[in-house]
């Protein structure tokens, strides 16, 4: 099937009560960062804030002009390289000339092992792409080693109490 390079953002509206369109999208070599992607949509959904979660492969990389609130949860694979379902986008974003995010806000977890030099370097990648395009960090990024299900707590809490402020503004 054909990926979208458009989103139907007022149909995706539809699926979430909050009036900010929470998109959770995981890059994911063998299905920590996916885990670890619905472990944050249920905590936000337990603080009342729901979201979409799906692969990077879900979507075309184009689409990232009508997302509004990004959340990435992403592993590195090979020399520092991004997992396969998010090797599309990482090309997208690293080589668009011109591409305007300033209306996006985002937030990156990446997942890794300090046992490779280049550490969760997909994760970096991503929120340095996504910034040098004008999008708004929305907190710093997350670089988890292998215990990462003990380190992501408090950037969650982080996070649910950023997203907690935009719904209510
Ligand atoms: C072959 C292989 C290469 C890896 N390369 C890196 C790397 O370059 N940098 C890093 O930080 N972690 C690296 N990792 C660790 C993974 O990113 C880490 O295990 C992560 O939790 C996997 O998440 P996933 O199951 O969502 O893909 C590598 C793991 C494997 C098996």
């Amino acid at each position: 099937m054909p990926l979208l390079k458009k989103l139907d953002t007022t149909l995706l509206k539809s699926f979430v009560s909050n009036n900010l369109l929470i998109q959770i999208l995981f890059g994911s070599q063998t299905g920590n960062a996916e885990n670890l992607a619905r472990v944050i949509q249920l905590n936000l959904l337990n603080e009342g804030i729901e979201s979409l979660v799906s692969g990077f492969d879900d979507h075309a990389p184009e689409s990232v002009s009508d997302m509004e609130y990004l959340i990435i949860v992403t592993s590195t694979y090979g020399d520092g390289e991004a997992p396969d379902n998010a090797s599309e986008w990482h090309s997208y974003l690293k080589f668009s000339e011109g591409l305007e995010l300033g209306h996006l806000n985002f937030a990156v977890l990446g997942l890794g092992d300090t046992y490779y030099p280049h550490f969760c370097q997909c994760g970096k990648d991503f929120d340095e792409f996504l910034s040098a395009h004008g999008a708004q960090r929305m907190l710093a990024r997350l670089d988890c080693d292998t215990y990462y299900e003990e380190q992501y707590g408090p950037w969650l809490n982080e996070l649910i109490a950023v997203l907690k402020n935009k719904i209510s503004a």
